[in-house]
């Protein structure tokens, strides 16, 4: 029950300072950082991170945000870490999404806004959206020696 999953803070997240506090909100849930570091996401790279969107209207928009700065990639580790992160992060289009979590509290565009003039949306951060998905963005973004898992030997300690 214990679960790794891939958090980005995209390029606006990064341009507009939130990285502290995306982190802050993990950590105050009890969730643990394991892999962390800042990348630059090539056009390539883009189409493995986002295969499942490569076909869908708004990918080249989707790709050159994701390549327009720095992310943050995060792998965050807890009890049914997938579920509670996305929880956390709120609905992926940020004018759904309720106050209290992340976009919810730190953006409100919307798919209309966005698809009108020709861009992707900007919602701050990318969340793994499901567990086997999570399982793979994790494999792809960071490898084994950058993961540094420390649950399992102190999980009543840190839960
Ligand atoms: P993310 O969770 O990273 O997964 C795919 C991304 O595509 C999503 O966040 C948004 O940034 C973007 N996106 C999804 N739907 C649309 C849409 N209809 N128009 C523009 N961008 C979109």
């Amino acid at each position: 029950m214990i679960e790794q999953t891939l958090i980005l803070v995209k390029p606006d997240g990064v341009k507009r300072g939130l990285i502290g506090e995306v982190i802050a909100r993990f950590e105050k849930r009890g969730l643990k950082i394991v892999g962390m570091k800042m990348v630059e996401v090539d056009p390539d790279f883009s189409k493995k991170h986002y295969a499942a969107h490569v076909d869908k209207h708004f990918y080249a928009d989707l790709e050159t945000y994701i390549v327009s700065g720095p992310v943050a990639a995060l792998v965050i580790e807890g009890i049914q870490a997938v579920e509670v992160v996305r929880k956390i992060v709120g609905s992926t289009e940020p004018k759904d999404a309720l106050v209290g979590t992340i976009r919810g509290d730190f953006a409100h565009t919307s798919n209309d806004y966005s698809d009108k003039k020709k861009k992707a949306t900007a919602n701050l951060i990318h969340a793994s959206g499901n567990v086997e998905e999570a399982k793979q963005e994790v494999a792809l973004w960071f490898s084994i020696d950058e993961l540094h898992s420390y649950t399992s030997a102190n999980e009543e300690h840190v839960m």
